[in-house]
């Protein structure tokens, strides 16, 4: 049995890797298997709520009853979120989105020329998703709850603290090491204003349902 703590809650959950096209051909994206992010839109939709799932490119099964909105780049994932949020009330930022996006996409594939010159790649930076959600007048009002997740190589308390604040939402979680793209398992530690907690080690699935009962406590009535 569990209770329907999202019951009557409306979540948008970001999952997945982004895809920054180089050419028609080629790109620029990372190891993200989207497993978490899935795992959560599972857990939230368990629990009552109607979730709207925005997936880069993966190859997870889309949870049962989950609205699932596919996308690429980065700047597809914001304007994909920012359609959903302002009728959410939770907002969950796991997707692992790309930072830089290279500068222009070339319309036709970038070809060798036989002069043995390699092209030079220039980057410019891509917007923060959820900083930017974070900043709107919805989460500002607190009616829009933010989550945002932090995957770090070292010192994962000192940086999950700073992240939190730095993006200025109320939970952020992060994955106690090792890095955990494709993995079955997961080690969440939450840091809020009171401070930070350990989540026992345990699969995906079970380590999402936690989170939703965490987030599900800290929602006002
Ligand atoms: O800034 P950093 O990538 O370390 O923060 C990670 C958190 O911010 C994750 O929740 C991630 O989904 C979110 N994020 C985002 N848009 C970005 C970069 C990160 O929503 N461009």
């Amino acid at each position: 049995f569990q209770p329907k703590v999202l019951a009557g809650r409306k979540v948008v959950i970001t999952a997945g890797p982004t895809f920054e096209a180089l050419d028609p051909i080629r790109g620029i994206t990372n190891h993200s298997s989207g497993k978490m992010g899935f795992a959560i839109a599972r857990a939230a939709r368990e629990a009552g709520a109607e979730v709207a799932l925005i997936a880069g490119p993966v190859s997870v099964a889309t949870p049962r009853g989950v609205r699932r909105i596919d996308v690429k780049s980065a700047r597809d994932m914001l304007a994909a979120t920012q359609a959903e949020v302002p009728a959410a009330d939770i907002f969950i930022a796991a997707a692992a989105v790309a930072d830089w996006r290279p500068v222009a996409e070339a319309d036709q594939k970038i070809k060798k020329d036989g002069s043995g010159e390699v092209p030079v790649l220039r980057f410019t930076e891509n917007p923060d998703i959820l900083a930017t959600v974070a900043q709107g007048e919805r989460a500002k009002s607190r009616a829009l709850f933010c989550v945002g997740f932090a995957a770090e190589s070292h010192d994962l308390v000192k940086h999950a603290k700073a992240k939190r604040e730095r993006k200025g939402i109320p939970l952020l979680v992060g994955n106690i090491g090792p890095l955990t793209f494709g993995q079955d398992d997961n080690q969440m530690l939450l840091v809020d204003e009171k401070g930070v907690q350990e989540l026992p080690r345990a699969p995906k699935i079970e380590c999402a349902r936690q989170l939703v009962g965490e987030i599900a406590r800290r929602l006002p009535r």
